[in-house]
């Protein structure tokens, strides 16, 4: 047994879990606040998250949550699993989560639509859910990011960028997300509102099972032929899908290559939008995101309402604002952020390009 899974089981253990749950599959256990015994309700909070293709879940959501846990509830205990893609594993896990005492799950849903099973389930327990960036019906609170906003800013830069280079005519493929994922759809509705009457043809569309990278360049691959004559540029919902659609278009010799959108500002979607691979991608600052979750999660575990500042469909929610990023306002983003240093971003490989971007 390794360090981390002695320590684990250790915590597990004193809190009565046995070492099975704990060695179970994508789950582990962590006591944020564990050495400050004064102060907040003593409650489990659970945070389920969907996938690990997208870094932003163990690299962002995850630490960001975990930290902003222990200022919010000191004496609060997190159940951590991540779901990888598996809509009727994050079920399991939800239910587990429950067993074990969890008095407030932060669902961030596989399937949005299944995942109301999961709410139904909490309610009947007295369990409150946070909807964590994907909308779950039902749910006691939703925290994200304007999701159409974020379809219309990958949209518009893209319309932007191709007018930039005399071009207001040709076609375009749009490579959306999961259609199991209710951001997806607004991703994809608010593009559309964009794409649609911005005079381009678009050519082919598919939506991405499990947001897969692969899946997402194994369609472009399939399209090259047909769309290759008057490709113009791609839309792809995510730097996951973008890369894979990259790799497709370098690979089919669509050179120079054509613009291609984004979202999540992920480490190697700023390194291509540097090197000019990728025009465009989509920061949304998850750790506002996460703070807030934490901040309502102990609040709806102490009993209280949550703090929202709007509502969906009926249910009380915050929505973030999202930005778009090209070349030129990485500085003032991502890094002025802090979400990455220069360093991370410009190694050797990147260099020259970032110099002429103004990061180095
Ligand atoms: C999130 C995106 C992410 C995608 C794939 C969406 O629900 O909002 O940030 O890229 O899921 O995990």
């Amino acid at each position: 047994m390794n360090n981390r899974l002695t320590r684990l089981a250790a915590v597990g253990l004193a809190a009565g879990l046995s070492l099975a749950t704990l060695a179970g599959c994508g789950g582990n256990q962590a006591t944020p606040g564990a050495s400050t015994p004064a102060g907040g309700s003593a409650a489990k909070i659970a945070l389920l998250l969907p996938e690990t293709k997208t870094t932003r879940y163990e690299t962002f959501d995850k630490p960001y949550f975990e930290e902003a846990l222990k200022t919010e509830c000191a004496n609060c205990t997190l159940i951590y699993n991540n779901a990888n893609q598996d809509a009727a594993r994050q079920q399991q896990q939800a239910e587990s989560a429950m067993t074990q005492g969890a008095k407030v799950l932060v669902l961030d849903a596989v399937d949005g639509k299944s995942a109301v099973t999961i709410v139904n389930q909490a309610k009947a327990k007295g369990v409150k859910v946070i909807a964590y960036d994907r909308f779950v019906a039902g749910s006691d609170y939703y925290v994200s990011f304007d999701n159409q906003q974020v379809g219309k800013l990958q949209g518009t830069t893209l319309v932007d960028i191709l007018h930039k280079a005399g071009k207001t005519s040709g076609d375009l493929v749009m490579v959306n997300g999961a259609p199991t994922d209710a951001n997806a759809a607004d991703f994809k509705k608010g593009a559309h509102s964009v794409l649609d009457t911005a005079g381009f043809t678009i050519k082919a569309e598919y939506d991405t099972p499990d947001w897969s990278p692969d899946k997402a360049q194994a369609f472009m691959e399939s399209q090259l032929t047909t769309v290759k004559p008057n490709l113009v540029g791609v839309y792809a919902a995510n730097d996951g899908t973008a890369g894979g659609v990259i790799t497709a278009l370098k690979a089919g010799g669509v050179s120079p290559i054509v613009p291609v959108t984004g979202q999540d500002a992920e480490l190697t979607g700023i390194q291509r939008i540097l090197a000019g691979d990728q025009a465009m991608t989509v920061y949304k600052a998850i750790k506002p995101q996460a703070q807030d979750a934490a901040k309502n999660a102990a609040l709806l575990a102490a009993g209280k309402p949550a703090a929202s500042s709007s509502t969906q469909e009926g249910v009380p929610a915050t929505l973030l604002t999202p930005v778009a990023v090209t070349k030129t306002n990485i500085k003032d983003t991502v890094v002025k952020d802090g979400f990455y240093t220069v360093a991370q971003i410009c190694t050797t490989q990147y260099a020259d390009a970032c110099k002429a971007a103004g990061l180095q």
